[in-house]
């Protein structure tokens, strides 16, 4: 069965990307036929002048990010949405299908207004970001969207957008996605807050060891435990979740919990363990990664193979879409 998903390349990773995100695309490849897209389109609808800058170092590094976490290049197709026209081409088909009112009534366009401000979101491109990722994923025919909750919404108009154009062509050409929920441990930043680079509390992926201890040793923890002395609270503290996400000793957490609770152990001390902890979690992340970031060629042709690859998968569609509308080149032009 296939699959697609895509991330904007409008930063560098951070822990919670991995958590949230790249974690389960890694193990999702093994059971399905998986296709990974850098979103830079979609980038390109709330960063239109940093594009040019800022682009190439993060979709890059995306790429460099993922392959290092353990996504195959063989096994799954690693892509970038703007290397395969048929996005754009499949996009322009769905726009003339799709009610505007869906778009307006997409509640992440209201949230993400207000999030972004300061951004030129007041462009027509921004209000068919729905319709955008619906190309994405119908010109694959992916049947499974892997995606956090935030992105059910968007899931939706997909599917009501392919069920009018079904309806409308009086065809069944494309699928209809569902979404694939992974089970996801919520990391927050340093701060305690999302963890977001607007708010400069990130853990990035691409942060070396010694980044990554000096980051965790300024970690906000439990807000109520103020003396060493205070018993901690594991689960309103920010540190805590990422035992869960970066060790699978259960004996190791629940010695944490425990300890935390009976003041046996002080903040310090575990931030220390953490440390430890995530240090060898990532120790083959760290080897790639470094391996990966000297040898440009080696990422590049990563994504001319991807390219090649959707390419010949989105023109199948596109094929088929056309032919459903009355635009197949083949047959207009014989009589
Ligand atoms: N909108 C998604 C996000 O912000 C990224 C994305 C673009 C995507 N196209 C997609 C996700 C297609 C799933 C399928 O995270
Ligand atoms: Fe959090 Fe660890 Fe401190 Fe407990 S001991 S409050 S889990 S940092």
């Amino acid at each position: 069965m296939r699959i697609l998903s895509g991330m904007k390349p409008t930063g560098y990773l951070h822990l919670g990307n991995y958590v949230g995100a790249l974690k389960n695309w890694v193990e999702l490849q093994t059971e399905f036929d998986a296709f990974y897209m850098v979103a830079d389109l979609h980038g390109l609808t709330s960063n239109q002048t940093e594009y040019k800058e800022q682009a190439k170092e993060y979709v890059y590094n995306m790429i460099v990010d993922w392959a290092a976490a353990g996504l195959d290049p063989k096994k799954s197709v690693l892509f970038l949405q703007s290397d395969i026209a048929e996005h754009s081409e499949l996009f322009t088909l769905l726009s003339m299908i799709t009610p505007v009112s869906w778009c307006e009534r997409n509640p992440t366009f209201k949230e993400q207004k207000e999030e972004l401000k300061g951004k030129d979101l007041d462009n027509l491109g921004f209000l068919g970001y729905p319709v955008l990722q619906t190309a994405d994923i119908a010109l694959y025919q992916a049947e499974r969207v892997p995606v956090g909750k935030d992105q059910i919404p968007h899931l939706e108009i997909s599917r009501e957008i392919i069920r009018r154009f079904h309806f409308i062509y009086n065809t069944e050409v494309l699928k209809e996605p569902e979404p694939i929920l992974g089970k996801v441990t919520k990391l927050n930043g340093l701060d305690g807050r999302k963890m977001s680079k607007s708010y400069d509390n990130a853990i990035f992926l691409r942060d070396d060891e010694e980044t990554m201890r000096k980051k965790v040793m300024t970690m906000v923890t439990d807000v109520k435990r103020i003396k060493r002395t205070d018993i901690g609270h594991p689960d309103e503290c920010n540190l805590f979740p990422y035992y869960l996400a970066f060790s699978s000793d259960q004996e190791l957490i629940d010695g944490i919990r425990k300890d935390c609770e009976s003041a046996a152990i002080g903040c310090v001390d575990c931030k220390k363990k953490l440390t430890e902890t995530m240090k060898e979690y990532f120790t083959e992340f760290y080897k790639k990664r470094s391996e990966l970031a000297t040898q440009k060629d080696m990422v590049y042709d990563i994504m001319r193979d991807g390219a090649k690859r959707a390419g010949l998968a989105a023109r199948e569609t596109m094929e088929l879409v056309r032919e459903a509308i009355g635009m197949n080149s083949k047959n207009r032009y014989m009589g």
